[in-house]
């Protein structure tokens, strides 16, 4: 697929994805880092898989090069984490014509861009995303940052990088679950853009075999382009870029309610874009004739999801939470029909709880053993 443009004046980049990418990756870093040092982060689990590959596509000689992997997980991303990372770049003597290299997922793009993003005041970077959630989000839209004990994300920075480089082929060694993950913010793009991506989810599903990479590659592709767009029009996330939370208030509630890590981000996007599109639904019962297909993707992501006792009042009950954050605010993103989202703020809690009723019960009734 041709290389899609984040287009931000002097702050733009490409972001660039297919099969076998990674070899361009001596090319750009010749461009953007010319001189300076290159400091590369891995994801250790990734770095284990295809370290020698990404290491091999570098072309830098040694004095030039730094590499350094972080342990896989949440965890990771931390203030802790980012001390320790401090004191090794500035035991090294970084400077700001160098550069630095985050390879993995979503975690390692959100600690290593924020590093980058406050070191020396801003250090120029770039990002390889590794798994498909951060190929088709996490690696876009220049959002860095750590998690707190009071909440996920709460200390970051908007730090664009130079480009983003992702190569399919790194997709076939992630475990299904992360693949599913992916396909959560897939599913909410779909439902944000609307016919064109309904028919790529509708014949990827169908196909029914999820690392393909011409498939996968339609769906990145078409996520991507949404994702720039929005980042495009509201870097800074005031007003459109609104939309990306499209099922997520639910979803932030869901994964709090089944206990921390036993559902998975993405996992907890499908089941929020559900109770979204039942929302909307009951706001305005004439746009249900626009969701049949949308629906039948939906139910079909649902059963991917693994099995989890949800418990409908603690969901609840973490969304009063989300509202206490937000001073009072609870924020949806619903949609009339497909690709056209509005905003409601505080809607009527029959409503929600009738939403997430009508989700939980397809959930569960999708069969499988509970764990
Ligand atoms: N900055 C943003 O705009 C943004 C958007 C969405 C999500 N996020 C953040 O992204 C994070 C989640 O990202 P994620 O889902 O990529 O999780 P992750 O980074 O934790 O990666 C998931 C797992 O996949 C492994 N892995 C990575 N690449 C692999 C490969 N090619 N083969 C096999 N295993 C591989 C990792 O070791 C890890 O265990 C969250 O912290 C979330 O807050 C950020
Ligand atoms: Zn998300």
């Amino acid at each position: 697929m041709p290389p899609i443009e984040v287009e931000l004046k002097d702050r733009a980049y490409p972001v660039i994805t297919g099969a076998g990418r990674v070899k361009r990756l001596s090319a750009l870093l010749r461009n953007h880092a010319p001189e300076g040092r290159v400091f590369v982060f891995y994801d250790a689990r990734f770095y284990a898989l295809h370290g020698s590959t990404v290491h091999k596509a570098l072309k830098l000689p040694s004095e030039r090069l730094f590499e350094l992997t972080l342990p896989p997980g949440e965890k990771t991303k931390s203030l802790t984490q980012a001390r320790k990372i401090y004191d090794i770049l500035l035991g090294e003597k970084m400077t700001r014509s160098d550069f630095i290299l985050a390879c993995g997922g979503g975690v390692t793009g959100d600690l290593v861009g924020f590093i980058a993003a406050t070191l020396l005041r801003g250090i120029p970077w770039a990002v390889v995303p590794t798994t498909l959630l951060a190929m088709v989000d996490a690696a876009v839209g220049g959002k860095t940052g750590v998690n707190h004990r009071r909440g996920k994300n709460l200390i970051g920075a908007f730090w664009q990088p130079k480009f983003v480089l992702g190569d399919l082929h790194f997709l076939h060694t992630l475990p299904f679950r992360q693949i599913v993950c992916g396909l959560g913010e897939i599913v909410k793009y779909a439902g944000l853009t609307g016919n064109k991506m309904l028919l790529q989810l509708k014949e990827y599903l169908r196909n029914g075999d999820f690392y393909n990479e011409r498939f996968l590659a339609h769906l990145i592709e078409s996520s991507l382009n949404y994702k720039a767009g929005l980042v495009t029009a509201d870097e800074r996330d005031e007003s459109k870029r609104r939309f990306l939370n499209f099922g997520h208030t639910f979803a932030h509630a869901i994964e709090n309610a089944a206990g921390y890590g036993r559902l998975l981000h993405g996992e907890a996007v499908i089941l929020g874009t559900a109770a979204a599109v039942e929302t909307g639904i009951l706001l305005k019962p004439e746009s249900e004739k626009y969701f049949r297909e949308y629906r039948v993707i939906i139910e079909d992501m649902i059963k991917l999801v693994p099995r989890r006792r949800l418990d409908l009042k603690k969901i609840m009950g973490s969304m009063t939470w989300d509202k206490k954050r937000k001073k009072g605010t609870s924020r949806f993103v619903l949609l009339s029909r497909p690709g056209q989202p509005f905003i409601v703020d505080n809607p009527d809690k029959k409503v929600i709880k009738a939403a997430l009723i009508k989700t939980l019960t397809k959930y569960q009734s999708g069969g499988g053993q509970y764990a």
